[in-house]
């Protein structure tokens, strides 16, 4: 039996109860041999209750990690995911809820007024798996390339973790979010869905390949940027190269955009935004000597701070409009909104750090870099306080392969890490 074998066969249960689920079950690989508990780089360091959980079940985590990464499923398509989720907190004796759009779960632990949420990912990428793992995706152009399936066994560790608590000083709600890597992004699912009522603050981390295993990035301030799309269509009456005069130029509007729009925009907001517009796709004309009807512009707009994301939208409509005036070409502009900077406080950065000293000692806070990449957890911000760390998951050895590459891989040595991280930044958040 393999571990996969094991969870089809809870997949199967009717009621999706985990009554066959156990430590065995979980640890048996395609050789019929138990699978190796991950070294715990900060085993003794307490509670005991936690000690004891990982000291039995860090092949577990190993384990459902492992299963995710063979079966990844798609933004909103993560219904197996969400089943094994499920089947995994129910085993606890937990009561997980799913999501009104079918992926996704909500669970809690413990009682009192104070909540702290603990969110992980679980969708995966459309791209071809070529790690050449014995447990590499089963499903031809999917994968998980950017962790969230560490994400996911590191906060279903923290709730089966806590679970086992003796007590615990107020609530701990787990967000299992789907559709991360889609634009405007899950978050908002789960925000409408109730999933952050009561909430005081929330906590998430994603995996860094630059960052050795062991460590945690942290940082007040922005984490990620803003990242919107900006779709333009130009229209012109079209017409003979030799006569621009009496027609639109749609092609030297398009040229005029492409350089103008970028270089007003930096005279525009203030530079220490990290504001930037690239170009990512532009298609017009055929014809040597024909002047075309229409033409399209693609490209990504991003920014580090909250309040020039606010600004941006009408800024880029009156600008466009302003360059194409003399230009006579008609046009049409979509822009399209998508997460705002993940912005951490300062509260939530210094109980997220206190958390990772006490899971791990000082050693292993680490600074961290703002990203131009977007993330929505940044959504979940904008209505509570919280942090967001990075989780380092380079073994130390070779090269750091980069997230979203068909090749990345991470150290597992971080399930462990990740867990405490988890289970302490909550603990110091409810204390
Ligand atoms: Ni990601």
């Amino acid at each position: 039996m393999t571990v996969l074998d094991s969870w089809r066969g809870l997949a199967g249960n009717p009621d999706g109860r985990a009554a066959s689920f156990g430590v065995s079950d979980a640890l048996i690989t395609e050789d019929g041999v138990s699978m190796a508990p991950v070294t715990d780089l900060g085993a003794g360091r307490g509670p005991f209750w936690l000690d004891a959980w990982l000291g039995e079940h860090s092949g577990d985590l190993v384990a459902w990690r492992r299963h995710i990464h063979a079966n990844p499923e798609l933004s909103r398509e993560e219904f197996a995911t969400t089943k094994m989720i499920c089947a995994v907190l129910r085993s606890a004796g937990l009561d997980p809820q799913v999501l009104p759009g079918g992926t996704g779960v909500i669970c809690e632990v413990g009682s009192g007024p104070g909540c702290v949420a603990l969110r992980a990912d679980i969708d995966a990428l459309p791209l071809t798996e070529a790690t050449g793992l014995a447990y590499a995706s089963a499903t031809d152009g999917v994968a998980h390339a950017c962790g969230h399936d560490a994400h996911t066994a590191i906060v279903l560790g923290a709730a089966m973790a806590l679970a086992s608590a003796p007590d615990l000083p107020g609530r701990v709600r787990f967000i299992f979010q789907p559709a991360e890597e889609v634009m405007p992004g899950g978050a908002l699912d789960v925000i409408n869905a109730g999933g952050l009522d009561g909430v005081d603050r929330i906590f998430g981390l994603h995996c860094d390949p630059r960052v050795p295993v062991g460590k945690v990035g942290s940082r007040v301030g922005a984490l990620t940027s803003a990242a919107d799309l900006i779709e333009l269509r130009l229209t012109s009456p079209g017409g003979h190269t030799s006569r621009p005069h009496l027609t639109a130029d749609l092609v030297h509007a398009l040229g005029v955009i492409i350089t103008a729009l970028p270089s007003l925009l930096s005279r525009r907001v203030d530079p220490r935004s990290g504001t930037v517009l690239v170009w990512g796709a532009v298609h017009a004309g055929q014809a040597a000597n024909a002047v075309p009807q229409d033409g399209t512009l693609r490209g990504t707009l991003r920014t580090a701070e909250h309040e020039v994301w606010k600004a941006l939208e009408p800024l880029v409509q009156s600008s466009v409009e302003s360059l194409l005036a003399p230009t006579g070409v008609g046009f049409q502009l979509d822009y399209r909104r998508g997460v705002p900077p993940l912005v951490g406080d300062e509260d939530s950065t210094a109980i997220l750090q206190a958390g990772v000293e006490a899971a791990l000692g000082e050693h292993a806070l680490t600074g961290t870099e703002q990203s131009s990449g977007g993330e929505d957890f940044a959504w979940y911000l904008e209505n509570v306080p919280g942090g967001f760390f990075r989780l380092g998951v380079w073994s130390g050895e070779g090269e750091m392969c980069d997230l979203h590459r068909p090749t990345f891989q991470l150290d597992e040595r971080a399930l462990p890490v990740g867990v405490r991280c988890m289970v302490h930044t909550a603990l110091t958040a409810l204390a």
